[in-house]
Order: C-alpha cells, then sequence, then structure tokens
C-alpha cells in the first residue's frame, strides 16, 4: 500500500508520528508538506493528496489540519474521494469497514499524537467489509457521476 500525507501548519506533529508510524509498518508513503510552520491554506494540501488518491497514483491519503474539518471538506470536493474525519478509534475501525474511506483526516488540536497515531493504525489495517456497504457507496458514486454530466 501507498499513502499520501501533508498537513498544514497546524498538523505537522501528527504528520511526523504518522511518518514514523509508517516507517514502522513498512508502508510506503509521499510527504507532500507542508514545509513550514507559518501559515498556509489547508486547501493546498489537502486537494493535491485527494487528486493523487482519486488518480490511483496513490491508494489512501492522510491530512492533518487543526480541526480536520478544513481538510476533510476540501478533500471531499475531489470526485471518488470518501475522506473520514476521525478522532476514536470506533470511528476508524468503521469507516474502513463500512464506508471504504480512502482518506483518512485528523485535528491536531483536537487529539494528540499518541491516540492519532493509534487512529492511523487502525484505519491503515482494518479491511472494507464489502456486501450492504458496497451498495451503499454505489449511491454516492452514481450522484458523483450524474453530477459530473449534469
Ligand atoms: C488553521 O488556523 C486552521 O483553520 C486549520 O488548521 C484547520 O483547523 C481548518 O479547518
Amino acid at each position: 500500500m501507498k499513502v499520501a500525507i501533508a498537513s498544514d501548519h497546524g498538523g505537522i506533529t501528527i504528520r511526523n508520528e504518522i511518518i514514523s508510524l509508517m516507517k514502522e509498518m513498512n508502508i510506503e508513503y509521499e510527504d507532500l508538506g507542508c514545509e513550514c510552520d507559518t501559515s498556509v491554506d489547508y486547501p493546498d494540501y489537502a486537494i493535491p493528496v485527494a487528486e493523487k488518491v482519486t488518480r490511483g497514483e496513490v491508494d489512501r491519503g492522510i491530512l492533518i489540519c487543526g480541526t480536520g474539518i478544513g481538510m476533510s471538506i476540501a478533500a471531499n470536493k475531489v470526485m471518488g474521494i470518501r475522506c473520514a474525519l476521525v478522532h476514536d478509534l470506533f470511528s476508524a475501525k468503521a469507516t474502513r469497514e463500512h464506508n471504504d474511506s480512502n482518506i483518512l483526516a485528523m485535528g491536531e488540536r483536537v487529539i494528540g499524537p499518541g491516540l492519532a497515531r493509534e487512529i492511523a493504525k487502525v484505519w491503515l489495517t482494518a479491511p472494507f467489509e464489502g456486501g450492504r456497504h458496497e451498495k451503499r457507496i454505489n449511491k454516492v458514486k452514481i450522484y458523483e457521476e450524474k453530477e459530473l454530466y449534469a
């Protein structure tokens, strides 16, 4: 599995924590910034990660900002993205099993690096259950495609 990761200035500590986790897990990753801790705009990081996922250049994405909200809003505007904003372990597992989420968003002003690491570990390993959940995801895909060709 290959993962693209990025944060704004509000998510650098958790981004570094997740990068060290991916190294330990032997997960290939691409770090798309940000490069410094001066103020940057989260769409400039969310959209490139989301586009890499939707183009199939990476399998998954991880985005961190202060709340995780801006990143998740921006990523979910990109066709084919199912970005889940997660701050607990139950949701981390459930969003993989039920939503087949392809991007994980977290907020560094909401949770600490220890919990973020555990959330990422669960999210990176939990499989999609398919079945009835596939049908529900397909309904979202049909809507997306209708919008595209409207
Ligand atoms: C940056 O101040 C902050 O707005 C950003 O990190 C994020 O929380 C936005 O949703």
